[in-house]
């Protein structure tokens, strides 16, 4: 799945040093809303991240797929961060050698994680610049906020070239968030009269009664947001105040990792919070916010380290970051994925919004257009969530495609088994229904893999309530708290959390959730589509995968082993 590495030589300072690249696909380029301020001077100082490589990836995938196959005698039978440290720890050579040529450099100033597979090292940007030819720091500004990115692309000396993936914290500006108050006031023209979903039009929707609500001791569930935002603690409170209901649910967040920033409150952030609460109700809730503290980290990176580094964590995770697939390296991805594959061996669920632009759109050349894939969505090793709307707006009927739903087809990551037959029969299925070939990979994996209400949420954002709240970022917290409380029945019986939920969830073919089978999401305004990605069909389907949870159904189905 690796690229080819091309080698090249650099010649640095008097001496040539072999060296290569180690992301030469990863997009170095600046995108338009960041304002550039300058060079970075040679004595200040970066968070760098070095990815060292595993060992035993291959039966990491190989116990993954044994741990959350429910007809696997090992199903459900997860490991200890301890016990995943043993398998994927670099070897010895790998950890000696990175760590002597960063030692032969000056730097030695590095944070290791429990794993052993990340070095967080503090250099100065001379020392930088020489351990890695070619990069080259700026500063970046966008709405205030400051970034440390190089302009292009580096290598690594050949000695360590094969002992690292990449090395964090050089390209990848955090991405926009997608702008989730204002779709609404433009939308379908339903200005002025619409029903608005709260928690308890959720809670009605879903089936949850007012006796759903968790009371496991130790069960507890996250949200982790990386864009500039953070909730406010009053604005949860208020929420709850205004729109808990009748339901009990707790009005405060239990524990906050990483940095919550201070002034205005972003909608986003406050989004996630209130309803992965009111649907995973009265369950222990943590945030994990900003974890990038300084300007030249990544902050998504920064919270996998994280996951790396804790032994206790929630069961259920819910994120709404993401990023156009060909815009990051290969490299970069799969070693990503590989840390999706960390956390579900050891039980935890990992959810991720769809995105909020249908199939996407890719320009290739001015003729040409395909879809765009978007990471961590793409990656099989996360349950990723789309999104729907009312079929009516001013009621609790059934649901159909919110067409900004995100969803298609891998370019990086191929199609894994246990979804192949559903993604076949939709295929078959829809046959001259389908957009162009030549627009998407039928050989990836798929996604979203099933999909919650996604439009015209309530939401209370720096003390006022605010309508019209939509996005796949809503969907996936309301998903995410239904399987925290599923996992609470499940802990309650004493059996184990639901871990990675996708090969047991296709494994229902759609049973328990509430089949969504009409309407079609957005992609490429161009002729061949005419703005039309995939549609969505009985069963299993590209734009709201499996369909919504019929909460009691789920919770019946998934309540054993
Ligand atoms: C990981 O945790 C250990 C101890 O719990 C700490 O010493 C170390 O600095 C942490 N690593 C990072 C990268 O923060
Ligand atoms: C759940 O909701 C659906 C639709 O709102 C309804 O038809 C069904 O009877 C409800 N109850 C159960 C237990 O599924
Ligand atoms: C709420 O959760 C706590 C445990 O965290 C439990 O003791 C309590 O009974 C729960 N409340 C309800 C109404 O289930
Ligand atoms: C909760 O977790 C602690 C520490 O992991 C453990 O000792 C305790 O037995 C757990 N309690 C329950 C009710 O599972
Ligand atoms: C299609 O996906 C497969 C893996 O699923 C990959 O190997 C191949 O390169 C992809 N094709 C394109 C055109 O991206």
């Amino acid at each position: 799945m690796r690229t080819v590495l091309t080698h090249v030589v650099l010649l640095i300072c008097c001496s040539s040093v072999r060296s290569g690249y180690l992301e030469e696909d990863q997009n170095v380029l600046v995108p338009g809303d960041w304002l550039h301020v300058g060079r970075v001077g040679p004595s200040e100082e970066l968070e760098l991240t070095f990815a060292l490589k595993q060992q035993g990836v291959a039966v990491l995938e190989e116990t993954l797929r044994r741990v959350s196959d429910p007809d696997s005698a090992q199903y459900a039978k997860y490991l200890s961060l301890d016990e995943v440290s043993s398998l994927v720890r670099p070897s010895e050579l790998a950890q000696k050698v990175v760590r002597s040529w960063l030692q032969s450099h000056g730097v030695t100033e590095c944070l290791s994680v429990h794993t052993h597979d990340f070095l967080q090292c503090t250099l100065t940007v001379e020392v930088a610049e020489a351990l890695l030819p070619g990069a080259v720091f700026h500063r970046y500004v966008r709405d205030g906020h400051f970034q440390v990115r190089s302009s292009s692309p580096y290598s690594v000396h050949d000695e360590v070239h094969q002992h690292l993936d990449f090395v964090g914290g050089l390209h990848r500006l955090p991405p926009r968030g997608q702008d989730v108050a204002s779709r609404g006031k433009n939308s379908h023209g339903k200005a002025g009269i619409h029903l608005g979903v709260t928690p308890a039009i959720l809670r009605a929707r879903y089936n949850l009664t007012v006796s759903d609500v968790g009371s496991a001791q130790n069960n507890s569930q996250a949200v982790a947001q990386f864009l500039e935002q953070f909730y406010h603690p009053a604005d949860l409170a208020e929420f709850m105040s205004m729109f808990g209901g009748s339901f009990k649910h707790l009005s405060m967040v239990d524990r906050v990792v990483g940095t919550q920033g201070a002034g205005r409150a972003g909608v986003e952030a406050s989004l996630d919070v209130e309803y992965i609460m009111s649907t995973g109700a009265n369950i222990s809730t943590w945030v994990f916010t900003n974890p990038g503290r300084h300007e030249s980290q990544e902050p998504f990176l920064q919270w996998m380290l994280l996951l790396s580094n804790m032994s206790a964590l929630p069961w259920v995770h819910t994120v709404s970051y993401g990023d156009d697939e060909d815009s990051l390296s290969a490299a970069y991805m799969t070693r990503i994925n590989t840390e999706f594959m960390k956390a579900g061996i050891r039980g935890i669920s990992l959810l991720f919004a769809s995105g909020d632009s249908g199939a996407g759109c890719r320009h290739l050349t001015k003729e040409e257009n395909c879809f765009r894939p978007s990471f961590p969505a793409s990656s099989p090793y996360v349950t990723t969530v789309g999104g729907t709307s009312f079929k009516n707006p001013f009621k609790v009927t059934y649901e159909v495609t919110d067409y900004i739903s995100g969803g298609g087809f891998s370019n990086v990551f191929k199609m894994p088994d246990y979804q192949a037959s559903a993604v076949t029969n939709y295929m078959q299925a829809l046959a001259g229904g389908l957009p162009p070939l030549t627009y998407f990979n039928t050989s990836g994996r798929a996604y979203p893999d099933l999909a919650a209400l996604s439009d015209n949420y309530w939401v209370v954002s720096n003390r006022m309530p605010i309508p019209w709240v939509s996005g796949t970022s809503a969907s996936t917290p309301v998903v995410g708290g239904m399987l925290a409380l599923i996992n609470d029945q499940r802990l309650l019986k004493g059996l184990p959390p639901l871990g990675f939920l996708n090969p047991r969830l296709y494994k229902l073919q759609g049973q328990a959730l509430f089949d969504v089978t009409e309407g079609c999401h957005l992609s490429c305004l161009d002729e061949t589509v005419q703005g039309k990605g995939f549609c969505a069909a009985p069963s299993w389907d590209p734009v709201t995968g499996w369909g919504t949870p019929n909460y009691p159904a789920l919770l019946a189905a998934l309540l054993d082993k």
